[in-house]
């Protein structure tokens, strides 16, 4: 069996203004009817998977079980976080807590607010992917490069056994310069950001290139305190523990990785403009959404939650997403940005 794993600890700040901090990006609906966080659920639902682990922060935890249980999945257990720590300190916690009720099953480490295209061939991929974990190996999903993007991690992959490839290499977040060499090269994956491995490998690895990690999450998990689903590391060790991601603090170091190359349509949908390409535009390259009245709009997205109807006339590549509280209006290919704007109307708060 799978113990599925959700991240849930992300701000998601350049899908502003429809992602904040009271509700980030992965419980909103972007698409159909199912928010992030429940779409990601779903796809770890059903046989050979056992019941979800949420890692998250306190003031998500009623959003987390709240949208759960809407769609009738009930949560194991949710972690919550009493410090952002990233991510390596988050998986972590969750590895102490299966080892502690003497589970080592595979556990399938997700972030909730990814998209994957294809349901059916996400499942094969975690078929393929968990005989090699449960050697005790840490699994990777790769995804074929568009661009040579700076926000990802990138694997160098080598010889295939089977459905997996070995990993020679694994560069977290190179610069413009080198994304650009790897973007380019036939042998690398970006890294999907979803893991898969036992959780005493994980723990194993952990403890040989971040020891910091271990043992300041361990100190916090052997003193957590539990009431209902809610499970609670102790603030003053799991604060000690530093800030880093598994992507650096392990999967850049350890010999024990191998990646899975995928099929599937994915996408992290970062920003507005990722949003854009990743769903279906209309003839004229829109994507709308809400009470829009557009005339000769093009390749732009128009999102209106509001209680208004907006008017577009003669755009090209637009982002524009009107909330209830705020409105956001810029060039498609400048939609990043929007993190600067963020931090500057926090300045002014
Ligand atoms: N519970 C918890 N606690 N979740 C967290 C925390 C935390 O402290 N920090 C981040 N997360 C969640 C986020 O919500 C997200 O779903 C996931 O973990 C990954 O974190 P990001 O902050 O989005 O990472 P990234 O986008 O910079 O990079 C990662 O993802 C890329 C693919 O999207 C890396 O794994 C890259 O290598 C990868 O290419
Ligand atoms: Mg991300």
């Amino acid at each position: 069996m799978i113990r599925p794993v959700i991240l849930s600890g992300g701000a998601g700040t350049r899908l502003w203004p429809l992602s904040t901090s009271g509700k980030p990006k992965q419980f909103h609906r972007l698409m159909g009817e199912e928010s992030l966080l429940q779409a990601t659920a779903e796809r770890c639902r059903g046989t050979g998977f056992l019941r979800p682990l949420v890692a998250t922060g306190e003031e998500q935890r009623f959003l987390v079980l709240d949208q759960l249980r809407r769609i009738g999945i009930a949560p194991e257990a949710i972690l919550l976080e009493p410090a952002s720590r990233n991510t390596a300190p988050a998986i972590a916690a969750a590895a102490y807590w299966a080892l502690a009720r003497d589970e080592d099953e595979p556990m399938l480490v997700m972030p909730s607010d990814h998209l994957v295209g294809d349901l059916r061939a996400f499942r094969q991929a975690v078929e393929v992917a968990v005989d090699a974990a449960n050697s005790g190996k840490l699994l990777t999903f790769g995804v074929k490069p568009t661009a040579p993007k700076t926000g990802y991690g990138y694997i160098e992959a080598g010889k295939r056994s089977g459905g997996v490839r070995q990993v020679r290499r694994f560069v977290e977040k190179p610069s413009a310069e080198v994304a650009a060499q790897l973007a380019a090269d036939e042998s690398y994956y970006w890294n999907s950001g979803i893991f898969l491995f036992r959780p005493s490998a994980y723990w194993r690895e952990l403890e040989k290139h971040a020891p910091a990690v271990a043992e300041h999450t361990a100190a916090a998990m052997q003193t957590s305190t539990a009431e209902g689903l809610f499970v609670r590391p102790e603030i003053g060790a799991f604060s000690k523990s530093p800030n880093i991601s598994i992507d650096y603090a392990v999967m850049e170091h350890s010999d024990e990785i191998l990646v899975v190359p995928t099929l599937f349509d994915w996408s992290d949908i970062g920003t507005w403009d990722a949003v854009h390409e990743m769903f279906l535009a209309d003839e004229r390259g829109n994507v709308i959404n809400g009470d829009v009245v557009a005339m000769d709009v093009t390749n732009s997205l128009i999102r209106n939650e509001a209680d208004v109807t907006v008017g577009a006339i003669g755009l090209d590549r637009i982002v524009c997403v009107v909330t209830r509280d705020a409105a956001f209006i810029a060039p498609l290919n400048r939609a990043q940005e929007v993190k600067q704007l963020v931090d500057e109307l926090q300045s002014r708060s």
